[in-house]
């Protein structure tokens, strides 16, 4: 059966996207099945930021062809790893659950892989460097959350 993970942030189209992307590229779709979705309505039906999609094609991974969609109450059931980016994802994920189950299944991507990091900064408002951050942290938690869940 496959490995069932979701990736969320607030917009889906700055880090979710990206992290879906790379988590992607690291593992097979035989494995796993891996998606991404944002607490917020914002940006539904868009592709990823630009900047995102550049910092990825950069490191050889595709997401333009991603779109942005919210999260619902069913994903909390349909996905075994719910990974969020920042504490403020987490309340609003946290928000849609309504059993226990559903809440251990949600967790920060930092804490869930042991890098330093909190959490991983939007960089939306900020420049391509912020992106080039965040694209090297959501490389390092997707390598180390994987070398936890790979049986
Ligand atoms: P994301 O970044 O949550 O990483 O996709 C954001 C994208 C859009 C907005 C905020 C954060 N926004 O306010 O539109």
């Amino acid at each position: 059966m496959k490995t069932k993970v979701l990736m969320v942030c607030l917009g889906n189209i700055c880090r979710s996207p990206l992290a879906e992307g790379i988590l992607r590229h690291m593992t097979s779709a035989q494995d796993f099945y891996i998606d991404s979705a944002g607490t917020a309505n914002y940006h539904t039906d868009a592709a990823p930021d630009p900047r995102s999609i550049a910092i990825a094609a950069q490191n050889n991974i595709d997401i333009s062809h991603q779109q942005a969609r919210q999260l619902t109450a069913d994903d909390i059931n349909t996905f075994d790893h719910i990974l969020v980016m920042d504490e403020e994802n987490l309340a609003n994920t946290r928000a849609l659950c309504t059993t226990n189950d559903q809440r251990q299944k949600i967790a920060l991507i930092t804490a869930a892989s042991g890098v330093a990091a909190s959490h991983v900064p939007d960089p939306y408002y900020g420049g391509d460097d912020g992106f080039a951050q965040v694209f090297e942290l959501l490389h390092n938690c997707c390598r180390l959350w994987l070398a936890k869940h790979t049986p």
